[in-house]
Protein backbone atom coordinates (compact mmCIF):
# COMPACT_ATOMS: atom_id res chain seq x y z
CA UNK A 1 0.00 0.00 0.00
CA UNK A 2 1.05 3.75 -0.69
CA UNK A 3 2.35 5.46 2.23
CA UNK A 4 1.62 9.46 2.57
CA UNK A 5 4.67 11.47 3.76
CA UNK A 6 4.22 15.42 4.08
CA UNK A 7 6.64 17.55 3.01
CA UNK A 8 6.07 21.21 3.48
CA UNK A 9 2.45 22.14 2.35
CA UNK A 10 2.02 18.85 -0.22
CA UNK A 11 1.22 15.69 0.59
CA UNK A 12 3.39 13.22 -1.15
CA UNK A 13 2.47 9.63 -2.33
CA UNK A 14 5.88 8.19 -1.01
CA UNK A 15 5.57 4.66 -3.02
CA UNK A 16 4.98 6.83 -6.25
CA UNK A 17 8.40 8.82 -5.45
CA UNK A 18 10.28 5.62 -4.95
CA UNK A 19 8.67 4.13 -7.48
CA UNK A 20 10.64 7.28 -9.86
CA UNK A 21 13.12 5.44 -11.00
CA UNK A 22 16.76 6.89 -10.59
CA UNK A 23 15.03 10.29 -9.01
CA UNK A 24 16.25 9.13 -6.01
CA UNK A 25 20.08 9.01 -6.33
CA UNK A 26 20.65 10.54 -9.60
CA UNK A 27 20.13 14.43 -10.69
CA UNK A 28 17.47 15.74 -12.91
CA UNK A 29 20.26 15.64 -15.61
CA UNK A 30 23.72 13.60 -15.80
CA UNK A 31 26.25 13.33 -18.39
CA UNK A 32 26.60 9.81 -20.24
CA UNK A 33 29.77 8.16 -21.92
CA UNK A 34 27.92 6.12 -24.62
CA UNK A 35 30.02 5.33 -27.24
CA UNK A 36 27.40 5.92 -29.96
CA UNK A 37 28.20 9.21 -31.73
CA UNK A 38 25.94 9.49 -34.88
CA UNK A 39 26.59 13.35 -36.79
CA UNK A 40 24.59 15.44 -38.71
CA UNK A 41 25.19 13.69 -42.41
CA UNK A 42 23.13 10.45 -41.05
CA UNK A 43 20.20 12.15 -40.67
CA UNK A 44 20.20 14.99 -43.49
CA UNK A 45 18.49 12.87 -46.07
CA UNK A 46 15.64 11.48 -44.34
CA UNK A 47 11.93 12.62 -45.15
CA UNK A 48 11.29 14.77 -42.05
CA UNK A 49 8.08 15.43 -41.07
CA UNK A 50 6.05 18.25 -38.81
CA UNK A 51 5.94 17.31 -35.51
CA UNK A 52 2.44 17.65 -33.41
CA UNK A 53 0.96 18.43 -37.21
CA UNK A 54 -1.75 20.59 -35.30
CA UNK A 55 0.78 23.34 -34.12
CA UNK A 56 2.28 25.46 -36.68
CA UNK A 57 6.00 25.17 -34.35
CA UNK A 58 9.26 24.63 -36.50
CA UNK A 59 9.41 21.41 -35.27
CA UNK A 60 9.96 18.50 -37.57
CA UNK A 61 10.27 14.75 -36.45
CA UNK A 62 11.44 11.36 -37.82
CA UNK A 63 10.76 7.90 -35.57
CA UNK A 64 13.40 6.16 -34.47
CA UNK A 65 11.02 3.43 -32.58
CA UNK A 66 6.85 2.97 -33.92
CA UNK A 67 3.75 0.68 -32.99
CA UNK A 68 4.68 -1.16 -36.21
CA UNK A 69 8.20 -0.31 -37.70
CA UNK A 70 6.81 1.62 -39.87
CA UNK A 71 7.78 5.53 -40.21
CA UNK A 72 4.81 7.22 -41.16
CA UNK A 73 5.08 9.39 -37.93
CA UNK A 74 1.67 8.95 -36.81
CA UNK A 75 0.89 8.98 -33.89
CA UNK A 76 4.83 9.04 -32.81
CA UNK A 77 5.64 12.38 -33.82
CA UNK A 78 2.12 13.55 -31.99
CA UNK A 79 1.68 14.78 -28.48
CA UNK A 80 0.40 11.64 -27.57
CA UNK A 81 -2.06 12.86 -24.67
CA UNK A 82 -3.76 15.07 -27.57
CA UNK A 83 -3.69 12.44 -29.96
CA UNK A 84 -5.33 9.60 -26.83
CA UNK A 85 -7.85 12.46 -26.54
CA UNK A 86 -9.02 13.15 -30.24
CA UNK A 87 -8.81 9.44 -31.37
CA UNK A 88 -9.38 7.85 -28.14
CA UNK A 89 -6.81 5.37 -27.58
CA UNK A 90 -4.54 4.78 -25.00
CA UNK A 91 -1.11 4.76 -26.51
CA UNK A 92 1.79 5.42 -23.68
CA UNK A 93 5.62 6.01 -24.28
CA UNK A 94 6.30 1.85 -24.15
CA UNK A 95 3.14 0.96 -26.74
CA UNK A 96 6.12 2.18 -29.26
CA UNK A 97 8.88 -0.50 -29.11
CA UNK A 98 9.50 -1.92 -32.74
CA UNK A 99 13.00 -0.20 -34.50
CA UNK A 100 12.72 1.22 -37.53
CA UNK A 101 14.99 1.28 -40.22
CA UNK A 102 16.03 4.75 -39.67
CA UNK A 103 16.62 3.71 -35.64
CA UNK A 104 18.67 0.75 -36.77
CA UNK A 105 21.11 2.59 -39.23
CA UNK A 106 21.79 5.70 -36.87
CA UNK A 107 21.02 4.14 -33.25
CA UNK A 108 21.44 0.41 -33.93
CA UNK A 109 23.62 -0.31 -31.04
CA UNK A 110 22.05 1.68 -28.15
CA UNK A 111 18.47 0.40 -29.66
CA UNK A 112 20.00 -2.87 -29.40
CA UNK A 113 21.46 -2.40 -25.77
CA UNK A 114 18.36 -0.57 -24.31
CA UNK A 115 14.78 -1.50 -25.18
CA UNK A 116 13.14 1.50 -25.31
CA UNK A 117 9.25 2.85 -26.24
CA UNK A 118 9.07 5.80 -28.47
CA UNK A 119 11.90 7.53 -29.98
CA UNK A 120 12.03 10.05 -32.38
CA UNK A 121 15.00 12.27 -33.85
CA UNK A 122 14.13 15.87 -33.32
CA UNK A 123 14.64 18.74 -35.13
CA UNK A 124 14.22 22.85 -34.28
CA UNK A 125 14.88 25.26 -36.55
CA UNK A 126 15.32 29.05 -35.54
CA UNK A 127 12.54 29.79 -33.34
CA UNK A 128 11.27 26.30 -32.89
CA UNK A 129 10.59 25.61 -28.98
CA UNK A 130 8.50 23.12 -26.97
CA UNK A 131 6.73 25.09 -24.51
CA UNK A 132 6.63 24.64 -20.36
CA UNK A 133 5.31 20.82 -19.96
CA UNK A 134 6.15 17.72 -17.95
CA UNK A 135 6.33 14.41 -19.76
CA UNK A 136 4.63 12.39 -16.80
CA UNK A 137 4.22 8.05 -16.36
CA UNK A 138 6.28 5.82 -14.91
CA UNK A 139 6.72 3.16 -17.77
CA UNK A 140 9.55 4.84 -19.12
CA UNK A 141 12.91 7.31 -18.47
CA UNK A 142 14.41 9.29 -20.82
CA UNK A 143 18.07 9.95 -22.29
CA UNK A 144 18.72 12.48 -25.21
CA UNK A 145 21.82 12.91 -27.39
CA UNK A 146 22.43 16.24 -29.07
CA UNK A 147 24.19 16.06 -32.46
CA UNK A 148 26.98 18.79 -33.48
CA UNK A 149 24.25 21.41 -33.83
CA UNK A 150 23.30 21.47 -30.24
CA UNK A 151 25.37 24.25 -28.23
CA UNK A 152 24.62 26.64 -25.46
CA UNK A 153 24.01 29.00 -27.87
CA UNK A 154 22.12 27.38 -30.73
CA UNK A 155 19.51 25.34 -28.29
CA UNK A 156 18.07 26.30 -24.78
CA UNK A 157 16.76 23.57 -22.58
CA UNK A 158 15.20 24.74 -19.06
CA UNK A 159 14.93 22.44 -16.74
CA UNK A 160 12.55 22.98 -13.24
CA UNK A 161 14.11 26.89 -14.03
CA UNK A 162 17.84 25.73 -14.34
CA UNK A 163 19.47 25.70 -18.13
CA UNK A 164 21.00 22.68 -19.03
CA UNK A 165 24.65 23.01 -19.53
CA UNK A 166 24.32 20.93 -23.16
CA UNK A 167 27.48 19.90 -25.47
CA UNK A 168 27.61 18.97 -28.83
CA UNK A 169 27.86 14.87 -29.70
CA UNK A 170 27.25 14.01 -25.55
CA UNK A 171 24.33 11.93 -24.11
CA UNK A 172 22.27 13.00 -21.22
CA UNK A 173 20.25 11.82 -18.97
CA UNK A 174 17.51 13.94 -17.89
CA UNK A 175 14.09 13.54 -15.29
CA UNK A 176 11.71 15.07 -18.01
CA UNK A 177 8.80 14.72 -15.19
CA UNK A 178 9.92 17.97 -14.00
CA UNK A 179 8.67 21.07 -15.93
CA UNK A 180 10.85 21.51 -18.90
CA UNK A 181 10.92 23.71 -21.97
CA UNK A 182 13.56 24.16 -24.95
CA UNK A 183 13.71 26.68 -27.74
CA UNK A 184 16.27 26.86 -30.69
CA UNK A 185 18.04 30.00 -31.90
CA UNK A 186 19.72 28.16 -34.89
CA UNK A 187 18.65 25.01 -36.46
CA UNK A 188 18.88 21.55 -34.10
CA UNK A 189 19.11 18.18 -34.31
CA UNK A 190 18.46 15.54 -30.88
CA UNK A 191 17.40 12.02 -30.61
CA UNK A 192 15.03 11.69 -27.73
CA UNK A 193 14.64 8.17 -26.36
CA UNK A 194 12.13 6.91 -23.83
CA UNK A 195 14.10 3.92 -21.93
CA UNK A 196 11.73 1.60 -20.51
CA UNK A 197 11.95 1.68 -16.74
CA UNK A 198 13.58 -1.85 -16.28
CA UNK A 199 16.42 -2.95 -13.63
CA UNK A 200 17.86 -4.42 -17.14
CA UNK A 201 18.01 -0.94 -18.32
CA UNK A 202 18.98 0.80 -15.06
CA UNK A 203 21.65 -1.42 -14.69
CA UNK A 204 22.88 -0.87 -18.22
CA UNK A 205 22.74 2.83 -17.73
CA UNK A 206 24.71 2.73 -14.45
CA UNK A 207 27.68 1.36 -17.29
CA UNK A 208 27.41 4.68 -18.52
CA UNK A 209 27.26 7.29 -15.60
CA UNK A 210 30.22 9.81 -16.46
CA UNK A 211 30.82 10.73 -12.79
FE1 LIG B 1 9.50 17.09 -22.75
Amino acid sequence: MAQIAICGNFKVNKRKVEDNMLNETIENWYLLNIPTKPNLSQVKDLNWMQYNPRKPIARKGFPLTSLDGGTSGIPELDSLREYNKIHGTNYKESSFQKTTSAGREIFGDFLSEFKCGRSNLIKIEPGGFFPWHRDLGEDTFRVCYFFESVNPFSFVWIENDQVIPIHPTSWMGVNTKTKHCVFAFEPVVLAVFNILNTEENKKNLYKYLAV
